[in-house]
């Protein structure tokens, strides 16, 4: 299915939102997270830290665990927000190949100022080209 501009935009702005909540005292980078469900829920994340710093989770994995907790399995796109408009980071990458395939939209902006319009595009398979996965093990 093709995101239309729209409402890659409307991802963007819910991950922003997301983003305010964030838990960063160590890192001080506040990530936002929007994932968009085949049933049309869409549920955020945002990074929450910890002293004992492994046991942080990043914003992208807290939105997929929310999805898949509360029984959706099926994702349409996920947007990210950060400064500078990061793509999600191996952990991630690795969590979402468990329930999404290789074409799923991952849209990446930036939170504020110069960089808040400049949205990145990846899918996933750009991203983790030869993955890990079920049909390994
Ligand atoms: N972080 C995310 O939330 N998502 C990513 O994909 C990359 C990193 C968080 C983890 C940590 O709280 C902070 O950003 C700095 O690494």
């Amino acid at each position: 299915m093709t995101i239309s501009k729209y409402l890659r935009e409307k991802l963007i702005e819910i991950a922003r939102e997301a983003a305010k909540a964030s838990y960063s005292p160590y890192s001080k980078f506040p990530v936002g997270a929007a994932l968009l469900a085949s049933d049309g829920r869409v549920f955020t994340g945002c990074n929450v830290e910890n002293a004992s710093y492994g046991a942080s989770c990043c914003a992208e994995r807290v939105a997929l665990n929310k999805a898949v907790s509360e029984g959706s399995r099926e994702f349409l796109a996920l947007a990210v927000t950060a400064k500078g408009g990061i793509p999600p980071c191996g952990i991630c990458r690795q969590a979402l190949l468990e329930f999404c395939g290789p074409s799923l939209p991952i849209f990446c902006g930036g939170l504020k100022g110069p960089d808040r319009d400049k949205v990145k595009k990846y899918t996933l398979g750009r991203l983790a080209p030869e993955p890990f996965g079920k049909c390994s093990l």
